[in-house]
């Protein structure tokens, strides 16, 4: 018992969790991602497992993204990457509605299956079914080796480094970058992207690592931001564009550790539903970083502010408009916006994290949740 409770601080490499020590793992666990394929000296891009199947995306006609949870939020990312890149329709499935429900799936399709573990259940079966139709199947996963890895045709690994605790971090970030660079391949390939702009994003990836150290430096700031909510009952999370998805990976991941009530919601939305919970007690998390939505994203704030809602919001270096509208703000350095998730995602990790340990959480095994679910 002593020796195993030992082992498992030597394992957290110093920090309180793990959970902690993997969004610290970041900017090393995305350089290993990025090792040998990205070279932004010569600016090239090495993907093997697409390279070698460069026909069968250039010619594909849809693409559906299956996955579950986490994986889920950046197969969305990836929708929004891929149909801007490379012109391909993109559906995103949960794996466990598309195994039931008798898709109109055959040959000349493709599948990405996203999964940080490789076995969750319903992915598994949903590619298995979709092999059976005869669709093309690329994994995207992080366990070297396992069971959706090896059922695939072709996939490209994250490299992440094994993920211990149960609400997934350096995972995402790692998909986020792999699904990114797919894209780049893919539209490069089939000149929908053009060849400065793929210059212009493989240079923007090669900072990545870089720019999520400097993000990550301000933990101590989002820290005091924790403080102010941690005794929240609901939490709305709202962006727009790129970074809607990173407003539904940040409410997963606070009722995943916190198990405070989080919704999350595209901004233009809220007015849909969300807007009638607002008042003077529920805080309202923007991801409100510099992109195509940013006014919108203003005017969504000002209503929120009307409402006298509490408004944190994730915005880029520089931004004093919406830092003066904001009751607290987290900052994080600008991003190309195709691959701002990678960098607003942190923020809302680290808030998740120091909001669940000031509640007295077991951070690294919430009450009900598995790391990986190989049964239904
Ligand atoms: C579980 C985990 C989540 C994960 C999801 C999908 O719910 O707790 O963190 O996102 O499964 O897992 P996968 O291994 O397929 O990415």
């Amino acid at each position: 018992q002593q020796l195993d409770m030992e082992l498992a601080q030597i394992e957290k490499g110093g920090y309180d969790h793990f959970m902690l020590k993997e969004i610290f793992d970041q900017p090393d666990s995305l350089t290993d991602c990025l090792r040998g394929r990205l070279d932004s000296e010569n600016m090239t891009l090495t993907l093997a497992g697409v390279e070698q199947h460069l026909s069968v995306f250039s010619q594909a006609k849809r693409i559906v993204i299956v996955a579950c949870g986490t994986s889920w939020h950046a197969g969305l990312v990836a929708e929004y990457m891929i149909e801007t890149l490379c012109r391909i329709p993109v559906e995103v499935e949960y794996a466990s509605e598309f195994r039931y429900r008798n898709p109109v799936i055959g040959p000349g399709d493709i599948i990405i299956a996203i999964s940080q573990s490789g076995e969750t259940a319903d992915t598994l079966v949903a590619i298995e079914r979709a092999k059976e139709q005869g669709a093309f199947i690329f994994g995207v996963v992080n366990a070297v080796g396992s069971s959706i890895a090896r059922i695939s045709h072709a996939g490209a690994y994250t490299h992440a480094g094994p993920e211990i605790g149960v609400a997934s971090t350096k995972a995402f970030t790692a998909q986020l970058t792999v699904l990114a660079m797919m894209a780049m391949k893919i539209g490069k390939a089939k000149g929908t992207l053009a060849s400065a702009e793929y210059d212009r994003l493989i240079a923007e990836l090669a900072l990545i690592p870089e720019k999520v150290k400097t993000t990550l430096a301000t933990h101590e700031a989002i820290k005091e931001v924790a403080k102010h909510y941690a005794d929240a009952r609901d939490f709305l999370f709202l962006g727009r564009g790129y970074n809607f998805p990173v407003a539904l990976e940040g409410a997963l991941k606070l009722k995943e550790i916190s198990y405070i009530h989080a919704e999350g919601y595209p901004a233009a939305e809220m007015k849909h539903g969300p807007i009638a919970l607002v008042d003077e007690n529920l805080p309202v998390l923007f991801i409100a970083t510099k992109d195509a939505y940013y006014e919108k994203i203003v005017s969504n704030i000002q209503e929120i502010k009307a409402r006298k809602g509490m408004v944190i919001a994730v915005i880029s270096e520089g931004d004093t408009l919406i830092r003066d509208m904001a009751d607290h703000v987290m900052v994080v350095p600008e991003v190309d916006e195709l691959l701002a998730p990678l960098i607003s995602v942190l923020p809302t990790q680290l808030l998740s994290y120091y909001i669940g340990v000031l509640r007295g959480l077991d951070v690294d095994k919430p009450r009900n949740l598995a790391k990986s679910v190989t049964v239904e």
